[in-house]
């Protein structure tokens, strides 16, 4: 039974494509949506100038932020569009090692995610945060290609 369903959304058009898919599931087994997105610290320290530049961390947490309360809020509206019960949350980290905890930790039935993100490269299958929890998850993972079948 699905009772809980978590999507794992970076703000990209794929994931709020797998957000559609995981609210027409949830909707009719009844279950609860949770979605979740990752403030990516771990990225963050990486950009060049990222410890000398006064200010760009506070910059660029800001603008993850602001990312985040738009995808969370726009997967809220479209559940109360479909009457499905929902909650939101952020988590800060790397956004693979975040998600594999939710799965473990939380009851969660299972994990819905698109195939890529904001990195968004065509060429790939899947992109390194999908991947991540496609192999590690212990809970069934559904993963949404990014295009139309017509597309492909
Ligand atoms: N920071 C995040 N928070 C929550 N979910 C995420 C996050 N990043 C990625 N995801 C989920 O994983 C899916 C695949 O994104 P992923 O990051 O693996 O691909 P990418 O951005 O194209 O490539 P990469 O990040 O490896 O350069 C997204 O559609 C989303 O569902
Ligand atoms: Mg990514």
């Amino acid at each position: 039974m699905l009772k809980q369903i978590l999507i794992a959304t970076d703000g990209s058009e794929s994931s709020m494509r797998a957000a559609d898919i995981a609210l027409s599931i949830g909707k009719r087994a009844g279950a609860r949506l949770s979605a979740v997105y990752v403030i990516d610290v771990h990225r963050l320290a990486q950009l060049p100038g990222y410890a000398i530049m006064p200010g760009i961390k506070d910059r660029l947490m800001e603008l993850m932020i602001k990312e985040g309360e738009e995808a969370l809020g726009e997967i809220g509206d479209k559940a109360r569009d479909a009457g499905v019960a929902y909650e939101r949350g952020t988590a800060e980290g790397d956004p693979g090692e975040e998600l594999l905890k939710l799965c473990r930790d939380k009851g969660f039935d299972l994990i819905v995610l698109g195939s890529i993100g904001k990195s968004g490269l065509d060429k790939l299958l899947l992109g390194s945060v999908a991947e991540r929890v496609v192999r590690n998850a212990n809970i069934p993972v559904l993963v949404v290609p990014a295009r139309a079948e017509d597309e492909i």
